[in-house]
């Protein structure tokens, strides 16, 4: 009986404190709530190692993707959260619902495609070459030579690391080295860890005015479209923001905010 009576008291007790919990997270969220004025939340997942796509300034993430999905969620009424995950987990990320959307520079693939939906494309991108200004390095092409050694830095998962690798095939494993941000892998080509980077032409222009002794060669690798991406069963979000984004595109919004980060510079 004893026993039993224990057991009773500690269910009890378990039970008061999960109570107790719950009731601090809903006035968490209730407060939250009052806050955005019962505002829905847009949900968007970024790496905002990119610039001018997302990076911080001070500890705010700013950006062109950072500014259209603001864009975005004012036009549809929500409150638009941005969350600064690794690159290679925003997919999974959003296929599992954790995150309404992911906005990185993200490149529209047909591999990609398998596991989420993407928008209609709100801007483009291309793969180039850092090297350093005294690199052998002329193009792609030499990299790729029989016979060449040259160690490549890419951020892990991007489309960089994804070409790079497949060119290469089997040398890609002691060739291509995978950085967990753009910034790590341009840190590793300064201290000459890796002869070249490959990574989006715009953050590669960041990247190399904020450092010394790097070149972009002329050549581009790959031109490709970016892209924000949905759950697969998503597709009423996916819908209304493709719709907010044709608008924008269509009055300037889209290009205004390219233009202030990229062009006007
Ligand atoms: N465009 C490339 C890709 O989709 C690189 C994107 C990296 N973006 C980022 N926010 N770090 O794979």
């Amino acid at each position: 009986m004893k026993k039993i009576l224990a057991i009773v008291l500690a269910v009890a007790m378990i039970a008061s404190v999960a109570m107790l919990a719950g009731c601090g997270q809903s006035k968490q969220n209730d407060a939250a709530a009052t806050a955005d004025s019962a505002k829905e939340t847009l949900t968007m997942a970024t790496n905002a190692y990119f610039p001018p796509y997302e990076y911080y300034e001070g500890d705010k993430i700013i950006g062109i993707d950072a500014e259209v999905a603001q864009a975005i969620a004012d036009k549809l009424g929500m409150e638009l959260k941005i969350v600064d995950i690794e690159f290679d987990s925003i997919i999974t990320g959003v296929q599992t619902g954790k995150y309404d959307m992911g906005m990185a520079g993200m490149t529209v693939t047909d591999e990609r495609k398998q596991s989420v939906d993407f928008s209609d494309s709100y801007a483009t991108g291309i793969q180039s070459v850092i090297v350093p200004e005294n690199s052998p390095i002329t193009s792609v092409d030499d990299i790729l030579a029989e016979g060449a050694t040259y160690k490549v830095g890419v951020q892990l998962s991007t489309t960089g690391d994804i070409y790079i690798s497949d060119d290469l095939g089997d040398a890609a494993a002691e060739r291509v080295t995978q950085f967990q941000t753009g910034n790590d892998a341009v840190a590793a080509l300064s201290s000459g860890k890796v002869d070249a980077v490959i990574i989006d032409n715009e953050p590669a222009k960041s990247y190399v005015a904020a450092s010394t002794g790097l070149k972009i060669l002329d050549t581009e690798y790959v031109s490709e479209d970016y892209a924000i991406c949905f759950a697969k069963d998503n597709t009423a979000l996916k819908d209304k923001v493709n719709g907010a984004l044709k608008e924008l595109i269509a009055d300037g919004t889209v290009k205004g905010i390219v233009d202030k980060y990229i062009s006007a510079k």
